[in-house]
């Protein structure tokens, strides 16, 4: 019989032990990898990241139609998934904000704007430095807060959670798109490269050793599917939702507030 799973209460990057130094830790790290973060992710994703960004935008499209919606996308790093919602809403011009607590992977993100600003494409988005635990906005502010890839790491999932519900509007929708880990077949072909590939060929593409093993360990621990889909419950989402992506390599979580 296999043990039960310890109830994790957020990220813990090797050798930290509080929720401070976990977000400390977190922060560095992603500091450290954020000049060749999106290289890094195409390459170890196949691009099949994009897909991943493309598909979660599409399904609050209802959303993004509207343009007194206002969108706040978490842990934005260098800003593919706030593009891809952007891209999403097309003419409707819905406020759309990226918000992160790295400022080197906002700043990437800030440059990757620029292109499109001088295009002059409107309702490029807005960027904010900012931590989700404690974000620097009134409640019932948003009508849609996604995150992708980035839930994972925060020091204190549900306390993340009671965050995204606080600033959520009543009827307002969360996404979190994250990594799960796959059954069967699958998930011994996953396990190999997650475990054994990846973190080799990121620690050599990045020139930093830490952050590609980390990956993998964050994967594990991070509460399976049912366990997120109760802690959303718990922190005052209905009609809580769990779609794999791709196999369940990923997969989206969905609630209302
Ligand atoms: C794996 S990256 C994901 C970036 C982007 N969403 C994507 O899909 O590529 C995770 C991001 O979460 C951010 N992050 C982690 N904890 C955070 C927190 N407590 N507040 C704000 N950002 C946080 C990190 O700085 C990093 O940029």
């Amino acid at each position: 019989m296999s043990e039960p799973r310890k109830l994790v209460i957020g990220a813990a990057p090797e050798g930290t032990r509080d929720p401070d130094a976990a977000a400390r830790a977190v922060r560095e790290m992603f500091t450290s990898i954020a000049p060749r973060y999106d290289l890094l992710n195409h390459v170890l994703s196949f691009n099949v990241d994009r897909l991943w960004w493309r598909r979660t935008a599409r399904s609050f499209a209802h959303i993004l139609a509207q343009p007194d919606s206002r969108v706040l996308d978490l842990c934005c790093g260098t800003g593919d998934m706030t593009f891809a919602l952007r891209k999403q809403a097309g003419n409707h011009a819905p406020q759309v904000l990226g918000a992160d607590f790295s400022h080197a992977m906002l700043q990437r993100a800030r440059e990757k704007s620029l292109p499109k600003i001088s295009n002059g494409k409107s309702g490029t988005p807005h960027w904010i430095e900012a931590d989700a635990l404690c974000l620097p906005f009134p409640g019932q502010h948003f009508s849609l807060v996604t995150s992708a890839f980035g839930f994972r790491n925060l020091a204190n999932y549900d306390a993340g959670l009671r965050e995204i519900a606080r600033v959520l509007r009543p009827g307002g929708e969360c996404g979190i798109l994250d990594f799960s880990e796959p059954k069967g077949a699958i998930g011994h072909l996953y396990r190999l490269y997650f475990k054994q590939v990846l973190p080799r060929v990121g620690t050599l593409l990045s020139g930093v050793r830490g952050p590609y093993a980390y990956l993998p360990n964050s994967v594990e621990r991070f509460p399976e599917p049912q366990e997120m889909l109760d802690r959303m419950r718990r922190a005052g989402f209905r009609e809580a939702s769990w779609t794999p992506y791709t196999f369940g390599i990923a997969g989206l979580y969905r609630g209302k507030k």
